[in-house]
């Protein structure tokens, strides 16, 4: 009786044994694939796609294969993403030098902030060029550890101006400068912040408003009003409370909003109707007057509202996520706060329809951006982290195209948070949400709300070539994985993440 129990309980331990070890054996295998190496190219990463387009024959075979054990050195297969710059015989338009510095600054409220600055000052400096005109910027780091970058968000820019560290160039180490050039060939409202650290710097202060006016400039104010919290202050250009403008009656006037924040800013007007008259920076073709509706400005997004001010000289108040915001009106006009319109402008059905210049229904390729949510390892971590097609960062999709590709990508969320999806280099046309095709002005966006449970349709031409992210602009999402990249076909890139630069994008 004895010996028989002894002997059933060395059983039940051997069978616990193995039970443990078939929960923990690949519990450990998980773990330790999921530990991203100290330096990789984000060209091994991930699983090729080539969206049912032919595979390019200078492709490298990156199919299966994941950033463990990458293979470095791309360089010369080819073209080098260093190679895709602006024409290097223009003079630049307009040149600017910008400082980069950590330290303790005040906002003019004289609240002090410990974070990071241009020129000395946070937002940096607004930088204003005209279309056409040739932009360079110098970038030198002064004192940021761990290094900078300058990402133009929103700016189709040649691929090396990208700023993405890791990915298009080494982040820019103390003592050290990069230069920035770029044709500012589109009109509107954008904004820079650095792409080393990104979560980090972005939320320091490390950006500023870029804003390309039209060569003709129609007789308009033009306010520029970047949102950004210093440690949750809401701050207008740097501003706590309200900033107030003059705007004599009659005047026509453009409010370019910009949303440096990770979540949708409601934005509406009182005292006046307003037109929507722009969305990261492509005009809305017959942008009609809107009244007791908000808009949503996406995390990274602009939205340019014009306001004609009012004959009776009455001022005009646009809120700006709260109660504050920009006031419009003679220098003691006071606007009084107005209540958030329940309604939120749809811009699915807003303003009137034009043709493309392409027919997105013929498309050479067609992805899928599926956001999901499930438990695995991150680089070793536990947690219940963000998915791409059912994949975890790193073996997420790598976009293949060819230039000149029409492009059609699916974005869809079941992953229960909402997120800003951001393609760099790129401006994509909404097609549809949840299946109900678009039916107001061409949707232009280079930063999508993609709400929980909404699926997109989008279009776009493949006529940018480079190595381009395409990630969620709620930017600790980037860094819990919500990263992946659109590359072209013979495009390479000597960069990689990590390495002795310590590049680090998100
Ligand atoms: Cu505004 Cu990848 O960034
Ligand atoms: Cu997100």
């Amino acid at each position: 009786m004895h010996r028989i129990s002894r002997s059933g309980g060395r059983v039940r331990l051997a069978v616990a044994c193995a039970a443990t070890m078939a929960v923990l054996g690949p519990l450990i295998w998980f773990w330790q694939d999921s530990l991203l190496p100290e330096t990789y190219s984000v060209m091994d990463m991930g699983f090729a796609d080539y969206g049912g387009g032919r595979r390019g024959a200078m492709e490298h075979s990156g199919g299966g294969a994941s950033a463990h054990g990458g293979h470095a050195g791309h360089a010369g297969a080819g073209r080098d993403v260093t190679r895709l710059i602006a024409d290097p015989d223009r003079r630049a338009d307009v040149a600017v030098t910008m400082v980069a510095r950590k330290q303790r600054f005040q906002l003019p409220s004289g609240r002090a902030f410990d974070g990071y600055t241009l020129n000395g000052q946070s937002p940096g400096p607004v930088i204003k060029a005209t279309k056409g005109q040739l932009v360079q910027v110098r970038l030198i780091n002064e004192s940021v550890p761990g290094g900078v970058t300058l990402h133009w968000h929103g700016v189709d820019v040649p691929n090396t101006a990208d700023g993405v560290a890791g990915v298009t160039q080494d982040a820019v180490g103390i003592g050290k400068e990069f230069t920035y050039r770029f044709v500012a060939d589109q009109a509107g409202t954008f904004w820079y912040h650095s792409h080393q650290m990104s979560h980090e710097q972005v939320r320091g202060g490390l950006l500023g408003a870029l804003v390309v006016t039209p060569a003709a400039q129609e007789k308009t104010a033009d306010v520029v009003a970047l949102v950004h919290l210093y440690k949750g202050v809401r701050t207008v250009n740097g501003r706590e409370g309200d900033v107030p403008v003059q705007a004599p009656p009659g005047t026509r006037v453009r409010v370019r909003v910009i949303n440096t924040e990770y979540g949708l800013m409601p934005v509406w007007v009182g005292g006046a109707p307003y037109r929507l008259a722009a969305v990261d920076g492509t005009e809305i073709n017959g942008a009609a007057p809107v009244r007791d509706k908000a808009v949503a400005v996406v995390a990274g997004g602009r939205a340019d509202l014009e306001v004609i001010m009012p004959r009776d000289g009455s001022p005009v108040r646009i809120h700006l996520g709260g109660p504050a915001g920009v006031v419009l009106g003679s220098a003691s006009s006071t606007a009084p706060p107005v209540p958030r319109p329940a309604a939120t402008l749809d811009l699915l059905t807003y303003g009137t329809p034009a043709r493309l210049a392409f027919d997105p229904g013929k498309p050479d390729r067609r992805f899928a951006y599926d956001m999901g949510r499930r438990p695995g390892f991150l680089d070793g971590v536990p947690g219940l982290w963000w998915t791409i097609n059912g994949h975890l960062y790193p073996d997420v999709p790598m976009f293949h195209v060819a230039e000149g590709d029409v492009v059609r990508m699916r974005i869809s969320n079941d992953s229960g948070e909402t997120h800003p999806m951001h393609l760099h280099g790129h401006h994509a046309v909404v097609l549809s949400r949840d299946g109900v095709p678009a039916t107001g002005s061409p949707w232009w966006v280079d930063s999508l709300e993609v709400g929980v449970g909404e699926s997109y349709e989008i279009a776009f031409v493949a006529d940018n070539p480079g190595v381009w992210m395409d990630h969620c602009h709620n930017l600790p999402h980037a860094s819990e994985g919500l990263t992946a990249h659109l590359m072209y076909e013979g495009v390479t890139t000597p960069f990689t993440v990590g390495g002795p630069a310590a590049n680090e994008p998100e």
